[in-house]
């Protein structure tokens, strides 16, 4: 895509990656893609803040070339160090060896160790401001947002707020940035909390705590480093990624997820009859195959309902592998204080329910209900599933 003028002297220039397919080799993006945001700000002197993935950088470069004589380059602004924003430094670097890197004192020492970048680099201090004329950048210390190093840079008189990874989301940007002028916002909000969940959410309190920080300063755009310029409506974003960051330590929303393992259906019988004890209650229930679903799509319901189903059966004396694998990224991804239960079938000496309530302990889930049968279901077996997904389902709108 071309640069496009958000605001007078401000600059969109970013760049989609529809190649990938998994984002920081974990996350499916092979659908979706991903957009990598740049910004420019022309003025007296100039600054880019924010800059590409190595990979793209030749297509970076190119729509930067486009609108500004890139040698000229006074200052690149690194609010984050990783490296899908910060890869085409080497190159930027030859291009513009004059051009200032500015960034957080751990920012200095990443550049260091990742691109052996010594020279013309400055450490800010929060709060800090630098002007380039009619421009003012003020830098704000958010570290875990998602890095250590994290900042995010404020342009003080455009009102501006370019956040890198906080507020972003996944989706390539199909011809228009904007959050008034996009084909389908539901779809970019769908692939913001996907975002968050694989990528933020472990760190929600420093979301939480840098939305704090800029109380007092008014935004009129929100422009992260991923997804959409939120122009229209900058303070949804905001509230959105509010929202799901306090689900950290706060009841979610009523609803289950139900995670489905099965070998030879006897779990997945008795997961029918637990789902018709949740839906007996008017409570929401969505269920994946953790066999089929990739973890990255689960995360976002995991994180946003308050109650877990989990039905899995015994392999090896332990719980179903892809039941533990899903299980342990919602550990990593701190899916914790959920309301759960667990159902399974086993052959001979069980296991799954045990290493289950091993994990549940670990997230501190409240288990209400949790049991193994011997190979398929009795009607006995039917009738406490169905209970427990009334109780389940109870939990979760207590
Ligand atoms: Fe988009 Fe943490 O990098």
């Amino acid at each position: 895509m071309k640069p496009v003028e958000i605001r007078p002297g401000v600059f969109w220039v970013g760049v989609n990656d529809r190649v990938t397919e998994l984002f920081e080799g974990l996350w499916p993006i092979g659908r979706e893609g991903i957009s990598i945001n740049s910004y420019l700000i022309r003025d007296e002197k100039s600054a880019l803040i924010d800059l590409s993935k190595e990979m793209l950088t030749e297509d970076y470069l190119a729509g930067l070339a486009g609108i500004f004589d890139i040698a000229s380059l006074d200052y690149i602004v690194i609010n984050h160090m990783e490296p899908d924003h910060s890869g085409a430094l080497t190159r930027l670097r030859q291009l513009a060896p004059q051009a200032v890197i500015l960034g957080m004192p751990k920012t200095v020492g990443m550049l260091k160790d990742f691109y052996d970048l010594t020279e013309n680099v400055e450490k800010l201090t929060n709060g800090q401001e630098l002007s380039l004329g009619a421009h003012t950048l003020r830098f704000v210390y958010t570290p875990f947002v998602h890095w250590p190093e994290t900042m995010m840079t404020y342009l003080v008189e455009e009102k501006i707020l370019l956040p890198c990874d906080g507020f972003g989301g996944y989706g390539a940007l199909d011809g228009s940035i904007f959050d008034d002028t996009c084909a389908d916002l539901a779809y970019y909000e769908a692939e913001a909390l996907r975002y968050f969940t694989n990528i933020v959410a472990a760190f929600s309190k420093s979301v939480l705590s840098a939305i704090s920080k800029f109380e007092g300063m008014p935004i009129e755009i929100v422009a992260p480093s991923h997804g959409l310029v939120w122009r229209k409506d900058p303070g949804r974003i905001i509230a959105l990624y509010q929202r799901w960051s306090e689900y950290y330590n706060t009841p979610a929303e009523v609803g289950v997820t139900a995670l489905l393992g099965t070998m030879y259906r006897n779990t997945e019988h008795a997961l029918s009859a637990a789902l018709e004890g949740v839906a007996s209650q008017g409570v929401p229930v969505r269920v994946y195959d953790v066999r089929k679903t990739h973890i990255s799509y689960i995360l976002s319901d995991l994180w946003t309902r308050r109650g877990v189903l989990v039905a899995a059966p015994t392999y090896e004396g332990g719980l179903f592998p892809p039941m533990l694998d899903a299980l342990m990224m919602a550990d990593r991804k701190r899916v914790t204080h959920r309301k759960a239960a667990y159902l399974g079938s086993y052959a001979w000496g069980g296991g799954g329910q045990k290493e289950f309530e091993s994990m549940a302990e670990k997230m501190a889930w409240d288990v209400v209900g949790s049991f193994g049968f011997v190979g398929g279901p009795s009607a006995t077996d039917l009738d406490r599933a169905y209970e427990m997904g009334v109780q389940l389902a109870r939990a979760v709108q207590d």
